[in-house]
């Protein structure tokens, strides 16, 4: 594939990894992805916006084999995805520099083992000119790690905000052609990436505001030819309240607490609340990542192994909780055979949701009359509490 422009002069150098499943060994990517790398040549300087992940840096330096002077490598990011690669750049270009924050240079001299010597550091707002096209930085840290920044080309109203607003898939399109595949996979990749900083992401939407951008170029999945279609999803991700929705991930292993997430569904359905049901022995965790973004409750059910909940529903709980989605209310139902202590467990396990736990229902054994009872109730105080605080 030939390095594909952009606007004069500024071209996509990236790399598409169409069988990656696995990011970060945790982020299941059905739709492989993208590591978008950005070449923009002024009049005087020529520079590479981020990289590309190392497993594809050959893909990167066959589109530089023909470029005989890069000046700088603006890192927006650290993280090895677009990094790892930066090392053969500056081995191929020695005179080159690595342009980014100060928190920037430290996190690359502590990962790629970079010398402190091949880097310019930029404070927020501060621009560098490469001849009719000036870069501003834009510091934004948390997106998705402390040391981030967006880029912006100036006269061609371009933003490179590297994770942000990425999507993982792999795709020939430059930009975003279905609009319905784009929406889901940037969903999914907001839940699983971005959800735990979004109060640091409320604060750059409304940084960006104020500047005219004609086309938002990410180093994840396709370019944004209609950025308002992007900054709309994220405003409505990260400022809507949460909806009138239930998120239920759980496990059963003989039954009983099937039953009883059955029943519970029932019971919120016949109230008009939307239920997410995730059995997690079969579930996509990305999928349930993302029904986090706007429920309102999550109910966790699990039956008791060796005294605390089944592993995967602690992994579900502990995920949930470092993600941080903007849930009101939890609960817990489940069932033991002769004793537990999975409900203090769980409650233990997400510190940092800011939520009401509502009564839990726990079943000794196959559920019986009064553990229904008992459900029916629940579905009554979530309907309610949902009714109360306007989640539709
Ligand atoms: Fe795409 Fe945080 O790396």
């Amino acid at each position: 594939m030939e390095a594909r422009q952009i606007k004069p002069n500024v071209y996509w150098v990236g790399a598409i990894d169409w069988d990656r499943r696995l990011f970060d060994a945790l982020i299941p990517l059905p739709d492989g992805t993208s590591y978008n790398a950005y070449l923009v040549q002024g009049s005087q300087k020529v520079a590479v916006i981020d990289a590309v992940d190392p497993s594809m840096a050959d893909v990167l330096m066959t589109y530089l084999r023909d470029v005989p002077i890069v000046d700088y490598v603006i890192a927006n990011h650290a993280e090895q995805d677009h990094s790892g690669s930066i090392p053969q750049v500056l081995e191929k270009y020695p005179g080159a520099k690595v342009v980014t924050t100060p928190r920037g240079k430290d996190m690359f001299v502590d990962l790629l083992l970079i010398s402190a010597d091949r880097f310019i550091t930029v404070s927020d707002g501060e621009t560098l000119s490469l001849g009719g096209k000036t870069l501003e930085f834009i510091h934004a840290p948390w997106v998705h790690w402390p040391e981030t920044m967006l880029t912006y080309l100036r006269e061609d109203k371009v933003l490179f905000p590297c994770d942000l607003f990425g999507s993982h898939i792999a795709t020939t399109d430059l930009y975003v052609t279905d609009e319905g595949q784009v929406y889901e996979a940037a969903k999914r990749y907001y839940a699983e990436i971005m959800m735990p900083f979004r109060t640091s992401i409320e604060k750059h939407l409304e940084k960006i505001k104020g500047y005219q951008i004609d086309i938002i170029a990410p180093s994840h999945g396709p370019m944004y030819d209609k950025p308002s279609f992007i900054l709309e999803a994220y405003r409505s991700w990260v400022f809507d309240p949460p909806r009138n929705i239930v998120v239920l991930p759980y496990i059963s292993m003989h039954g009983s607490t099937q039953k009883m997430v059955e029943y519970l569904v029932g019971a919120l359905a016949d109230r008009g609340v939307t239920v997410k049901q995730f059995n997690l022995a079969v579930a996509d965790i990305g999928k349930l990542a993302m029904a986090l973004v706007d429920a309102a409750t999550m109910v966790i059910g699990t039956p008791t192994v060796l005294v605390g909940p089944h592993p995967n529903v602690a992994y579900a709980a502990v995920l949930a909780n470092a993600l941080r989605p903007r849930l009101q209310f939890v609960s817990i139902i489940g069932s033991y055979g002769w004793g537990s202590r999975a409900v203090e467990q769980l409650k233990g396990m997400i510190p940092n949701l800011k939520v009401e736990v509502l009564d839990p229902v726990i079943s000794k054994g196959f559920p019986r009359e009064s553990d229904f009872k008992a459900l029916h109730n629940l579905a009554d105080i979530i309907a309610e509490k949902h009714k109360e605080h306007g989640f539709a």
